[in-house]
C-alpha cells in the first residue's frame, strides 16, 4: 500500500468506497429526496448535537458558505498564514463575503487563543486610536 500524506486531495477511494458509491441510493438533493445525503446529514447533526446538518460536496464550498454566514462585509477573518481560505480559494472570502483575512503566525496551522485575541481588530474613534496606538502596537509585536 502506498501512503501519501501530502494532502487529502491525493487520496484514492478503496474498493469498498467505490462499491458504496456505486450502490448508494440516489435522489434529487434540491428537493431533499436523496436518501443517502439525508442519512448523512441526520447522522452528522446527531453527532454534533445540532438540529440540522448540511452536506457540501467540496471543502471550498463549505468554507465559503461558512464565512458568508458568520461575517458582514468589511469585517476580518482571523486565520493562520497557511489557511486554505487565504492561500487556495482564489480570494473567495473577499469576493463572496467582502471580508479580509487577518493572518496569524501559528504553529503548523494551529493558533493559540492569545494569538486570536491579539489579532482582533477593535475600531476606535480617531482620538482614542491615537492615544492607544502605542499600546496596540506593542500587543501586536508580541
Ligand atoms: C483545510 C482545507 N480546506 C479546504 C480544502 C478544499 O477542499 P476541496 O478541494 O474539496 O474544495 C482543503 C483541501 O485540501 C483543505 O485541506
Amino acid at each position: 500500500m502506498h501512503i501519501d500524506l501530502r494532502s487529502d486531495t491525493v487520496t484514492n477511494p478503496t474498493q469498498g468506497m467505490l462499491e458504496a458509491m456505486h450502490n448508494a441510493k440516489l435522489g434529487d438533493d434540491v428537493y431533499g429526496e436523496d436518501p443517502t445525503v439525508n442519512a448523512l446529514q441526520t447522522r452528522l447533526a446527531k453527532m454534533f448535537g445540532k438540529e440540522k446538518a448540511l452536506f457540501f460536496p467540496t471543502g471550498t464550498m463549505a468554507n465559503q458558505a461558512a464565512i458568508k454566514l458568520h461575517t458582514q462585509p468589511g469585517e476580518q477573518v482571523i486565520c493562520d498564514k497557511y489557511a486554505h481560505i487565504y492561500n487556495y480559494e482564489g480570494g473567495g472570502a473577499s469576493f463572496n463575503s467582502g471580508v479580509s483575512c487577518k493572518l496569524v503566525d501559528g504553529h503548523r496551522g494551529m493558533m493559540t487563543a492569545e494569538q486570536v485575541i491579539l489579532a482582533i481588530y477593535v475600531p476606535l474613534p480617531r482620538a482614542d486610536a491615537q492615544k492607544m496606538s502605542g499600546a496596540v502596537s506593542a500587543a501586536l509585536a508580541e
